[in-house]
């Protein structure tokens, strides 16, 4: 492989200012790529091949503001990763509707928004590369995830859908499913301090997602990478 496979090319990281999508936009800068990274707490602005966009994906106006400004300032992404998610571990007595509705929206309203406006220009194009961050939680339960769960289940039926719309349009769609990484997500949980998680330190690291990302959109154009599942090699089955 070049040393700049990505050179070229523009992609796009939903949730890029730390953790698993600050990672993904770091290596496909790495490759070569411009990418636009988008979250709330990013100032907006462009340096260095990384454009930052400062975006509340939970605002489906501020969404499609954020995308017309993208396509109208850089055009359309080659690569879209599909990242931000909120995550939290409640029993679903515990769990309010606000909690509920606001997983539901960040973690799966705003990728649709996101794919309802972007879709059509990598179809006209006839090329592209949809990835889409989902969990272990996209097909295993685990206990106190019903909104998160719902909203990742949710995230692997809508990857399906559109694989099977893109078929034979030359858009690639990718979903990769980590188990435990060891991000901010995990601050408020503090896995360690709980029987059963995962600890820290064994958790999978950011840039192994970032990998798995990187793999995927640089393989030949006839290869089109469904899914990838990563597990941390020492689990807890709680997660
Ligand atoms: N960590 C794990 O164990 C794990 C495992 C499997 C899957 N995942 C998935 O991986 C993805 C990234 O998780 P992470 O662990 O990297 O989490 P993180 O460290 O908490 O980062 C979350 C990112 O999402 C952004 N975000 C959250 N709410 C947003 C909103 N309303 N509008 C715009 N951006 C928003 C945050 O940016 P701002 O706060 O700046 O807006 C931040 O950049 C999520 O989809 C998560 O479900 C994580």
């Amino acid at each position: 492989m070049s040393d700049a496979p990505l050179e070229g090319k523009l992609g796009l990281v939903t949730g890029a200012s730390r953790g698993i999508g600050l990672a993904v936009a770091e290596a496909l800068h790495a490759a070569g790529a411009h990418v636009v990274r988008v979250a709330r707490s990013l100032q907006a602005g462009t340096a260095d091949r990384r454009t930052d966009v400062s975006c509340d994906l939970a605002d489906a106006s501020a969404v499609e503001r954020a995308i017309t400004r993208v396509l109208a300032e850089r055009g359309v992404p080659d690569i879209v990763v599909n990242n931000a998610g909120i995550f939290f571990i409640k029993p679903v007595a515990d769990t309010t509707p606000e909690d509920f509705t606001r997983t539901l929206t960040v973690n799966l309203t705003a990728p649709f928004l996101i794919l309802r406006a972007l879709v059509p220009h990598l179809v006209r194009r006839g090329a592209g590369h949809v990835v889409t961050i989902g969990s272990v939680s996209d097909h295993r339960a685990f206990t106190g995830s019903t909104a998160y769960a719902a909203s990742k289940y949710g995230l692997r039926g809508v990857h399906e859908v559109l694989r099977a719309e893109l078929a034979t349009t030359g858009v690639r769609t990718t979903l990769v499913s980590p188990g435990p990484v060891d991000t901010p997500m995990w601050d408020p949980v503090d896995p360690d301090s709980k029987p059963g998680f995962t600890k820290r330190s064994a958790m999978l690291q950011a840039r192994d997602v970032a990998a798995a990302v990187l793999f995927a959109v640089t393989q030949p154009e006839r290869v089109d990478v469904t899914e990838i599942r990563l597990l941390p090699t020492v689990y807890s089955p709680r997660g």
